[in-house]
């Protein structure tokens, strides 16, 4: 049965200048809006004690087993306006079933899909007016669910609190679309066989925290992983797929059993299938990108997710100069380009939604 849901609407609202101000220029993951979603669990009662409640620090003791043994995990997906003013969110049954997955493999209880929306829903109604209108900004949504039991034995959890907060977004990388070079890491790995980077989990973003230190350090704006195998096959980026185009317009995009199944490029692959683009979803070499952008075969290549949305990569730095490639100073490829168009417009409601992805939370005013 679905989750009722209760509600204490905040007092201390921010005032309609400061929330103005924020959304003039909201960059990425600063700015918090009014409320937050808060669902306890426990062995006993399952989900239970839905609400909506003031935005604010909530009590975690300091024998919580999520601040132990990194027992997390989270999502993250976005709110649009449209020119009406009703606000939509893009595929949010993708980002519930793929929690479902993370909470599996973190033995963590799952939340069904229906409560998942839902509290999406609650949240974005009440802070409704932190959704930015117009342009390409959004509000982020980030459900997150941590292991709160008081214990420290090594074993999962028997109680949990999901969360979801929200957080006016612009561009992810302070410079916009502008095309960014990557830092290939062959030092560390974010993860390997069996292990955690299908999921997306905390720990998974705590391995790549040292790369991308490296990568700042380098110019570049985020860190590329490869697989564990000796064979150099690319994963990922720290938080974002990769996807590479060929001349003849094939997208290619590595896959692996360690890497986040990422619903933006999967939803990228059916627009470019739509456009008449050859999709090719198969493991890849570093040896194959770098071969093929000498040759003239591979032509393009992006960094995409939920974040980031599309960000043209135009090369590739690394500690041993035979493994870079590239040019810094390339412009964006047309192929991703048009790509960014067909997917923002949909997620914007500027153009059809022809595959049903767009689910509306709040009606038009
Ligand atoms: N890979 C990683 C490691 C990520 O953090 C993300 C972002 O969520 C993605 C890929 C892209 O996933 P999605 O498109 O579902 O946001
Ligand atoms: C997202 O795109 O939602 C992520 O979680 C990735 C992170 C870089 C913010």
């Amino acid at each position: 049965m679905a989750l009722q849901f209760t509600s204490t609407p905040s007092t201390a609202r921010k005032a309609q200048a400061e929330r103005e101000a924020v959304l003039a220029d909201p960059g990425f993951g600063r700015h918090f809006t009014d409320h937050m979603v808060l669902i306890d669990w426990t062995v006993e009662d399952g989900w239970h004690d839905a609400r909506v409640e003031p935005y604010g620090p909530f009590t975690v003791d300091p024998a919580s087993a999520v601040l132990h043994y990194g027992q997390e995990i989270f999502e993250g997906l976005k709110a649009y306006r449209r020119e009406d003013g009703s606000v939509w969110t893009f595929r949010p049954d993708q980002n519930a079933a793929r929690m479902q997955r993370s909470a599996q493999r973190l033995a963590l209880p799952q939340l069904p899909t229906e409560d998942f929306v839902e509290s999406l829903r609650r949240l974005v109604e009440v802070d409704e007016q932190w959704v930015p209108a117009g342009g390409e900004d959004s509000l982020y949504l980030r459900p997150f669910m941590i292991a709160n039991e008081v214990f420290l034995g090594v074993r999962a959890a028997q109680t949990v609190l999901f969360s979801v907060i929200a957080s006016p977004a612009g561009p992810y990388f302070p410079a916009g679309v502008k095309p960014v070079s990557i830092w290939l890491s062959r030092e560390y790995a974010r993860a390997g066989k069996g292990g955690t980077g299908a999921a997306k989990c905390g720990g998974n973003y705590a391995a790549s925290l040292l790369p991308t230190q490296e990568a700042f350090a380098n110019g570049c704006a985020q860190v590329l992983f490869l697989d564990e195998s000796g064979d150099a096959n690319l994963e990922e980026l720290g938080g974002m797929n990769v996807v590479l185009v060929k001349a003849d317009g094939t997208l290619v995009t590595p896959r692996s059993e360690s890497i986040l199944d990422g619903i933006t490029r999967n939803s990228l692959l059916e627009l470019a299938q739509d456009m008449g683009h050859a999709v090719e979803h198969r493991p890849v070499t570093l040896d194959e990108w770098r071969d093929g952008v000498a040759s003239g075969e591979i032509v393009e290549s992006f960094a995409c997710g939920t974040a980031a949305v599309i960000t043209p990569i135009v090369a590739i730095k690394a500690k041993d100069e035979a493994d870079a490639f590239g040019d810094p100073d390339a412009p964006a490829g047309e192929v991703t380009m048009a790509l960014r168009t067909a997917l923002t417009d949909i997620q914007h409601g500027r153009a059809d939604d022809a595959h049903g992805w767009m689910t509306q939370l709040v009606e038009a005013r």
